[in-house]
């Protein structure tokens, strides 16, 4: 069936008000969105399209270069502050990237609205610039571009011959290590990731949304009572979430993760701080919850047995094990770029996956646990698994 002129005249038309007035559409801007991305790869032409994939990873690239020279910051600067663009001259003289090489980097960021171009020699801010001078999206872009991009370009030659990495990540980055020993010996490295684990989701709902965690957990507890034990907990800003969502509560919060990290936890006085590894016995017996989020996603089946191994012996009658992760449909449907692609990073950076509801079910039923609930708190298969022993 052929559109008629109208059609194609009115698409147009919509389009321009989407983009001239975007909070107009906000009520139906997943719609939109995923209609416009189809609509992308519908109507390009076949030499379009594989330009769009030849140069796919340079829009994160270049916002590296972007963030790293300051250049974002300048032109968001001069814009606010002297209502002006800023030429590729006086970049220069800022970031020290000569004057030829800015202006083609700027013109391919123009094209990814990245930054809005003048002139050939004169750019100023887009709303992505200020979007991306973000604290969260600093180091989220710091994170994908110098950790796991690498891991993701070597995927193909893992695949092929793995030359004795155990990881596409440890094949792309040279190194005999794991990620995590790999950031132990980086400090720099290792703040941008953990500043990243802590303000990912701040946008998003939590699991303290979809679980009442005072009356599963904090009922009957004395002040001995070990009633959360953040595994893995990173920089511990889900003690702090629970702590600001419980103040009264009653019961020892404790934060374990390698020593490195707990050096820089955000946690206050009353969270403790256990140097712990997760393949080894947990230490802390009988806790009313074992918290992990983000970590089995990290491992592949066999690494996560050992990790609920380590915890079966030290649960007690009232213990559970609460799960952060993403709990993914079983069903063929429409997917989230987001899920899929993190799915593929875990398995890049880690050998491991993002897990189906299924695939949960039988790697904790494989060890005798029991899912006693699956609560759901994103659109993105965010869950917090409750399981506890048969
Ligand atoms: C993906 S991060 C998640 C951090 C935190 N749970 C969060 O969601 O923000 C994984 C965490 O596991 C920690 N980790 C890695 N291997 C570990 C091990 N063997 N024992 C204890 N913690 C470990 C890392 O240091 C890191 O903090």
């Amino acid at each position: 069936m052929g559109s008629n002129l109208t059609d194609a005249a009115t698409a147009v038309q919509v389009l321009k008000q989407v983009v001239e007035n975007p909070e107009q559409f906000t009520s139906h801007a997943q719609e939109i969105t995923s209609l416009a991305r189809r609509a992308v790869t519908t109507l390009e032409t076949p030499f379009e399209a594989f330009q769009r994939l030849a140069y796919s990873a340079l829009p994160l690239v270049t916002t590296r270069i972007a963030q790293q020279h300051q250049i974002l910051k300048t032109l968001t600067e001069n814009a606010e502050q002297n209502g002006r663009s800023t030429s590729t001259a006086e970049l220069a003289k800022k970031t020290s990237i000569a004057q030829p090489v800015l202006e083609s980097l700027l013109e391919y960021m123009a094209t990814q609205h990245i930054v809005e171009m003048v002139t050939l020699q004169e750019y100023k801010p887009s709303r992505r610039s200020y979007m991306l001078l973000d604290p969260l999206f600093t180091v989220g872009v710091a994170h994908f571009h110098d950790h796991c991009l690498p891991a993701h370009t070597a995927l193909n030659s893992f695949l092929k011959d793995k030359g004795g990495a155990r990881t596409s990540f440890e094949k792309g980055h040279h190194t005999d290590t794991d990620f995590y020993e790999w950031l132990d010996s980086r400090p720099e490295d290792a703040g941008v990731f953990h500043r990243f684990m802590e303000m990912q989701f701040s946008s998003l709902p939590t699991w303290l949304d979809v679980l009442d965690f005072g009356a599963e957990c904090g009922r009957d507890t004395t002040a001995d009572t070990p009633i959360f034990v953040d595994v893995g907990g990173g920089n511990g800003q889900q003690c702090v979430s629970l702590q600001q969502r419980y103040p009264d509560i009653k019961g020892r919060i404790v934060l374990q993760d390698r020593p490195r990290i707990l050096a820089n936890a955000i946690t206050g006085e009353r969270v403790e701080k256990m140097d712990y590894d997760f393949f080894t016995e947990q230490p802390v017996k009988d806790a009313r919850a074992y918290y992990f989020r983000q970590i089995f996603h990290n491992n592949d089946d066999e690494s996560c047995i050992q990790i609920l191994k380590s915890h079966i012996p030290a649960m007690g009658p009232s213990s559970v094990l609460l799960i952060d992760d993403k709990v993914l449909a079983d069903d063929a449907g429409e997917r989230a770029e987001y899920t899929s692609g993190l799915g593929v990073s875990m398995l890049c950076m880690f050998n491991a996956l993002e897990r189906r509801e299924s695939q949960w079910r039988n790697l904790l039923g494989s060890v005798g646990l029991r899912i006693k609930d699956i609560k759901r708190f994103t659109k993105f298969g965010d869950s917090v698994i409750v399981a506890a022993k048969d």
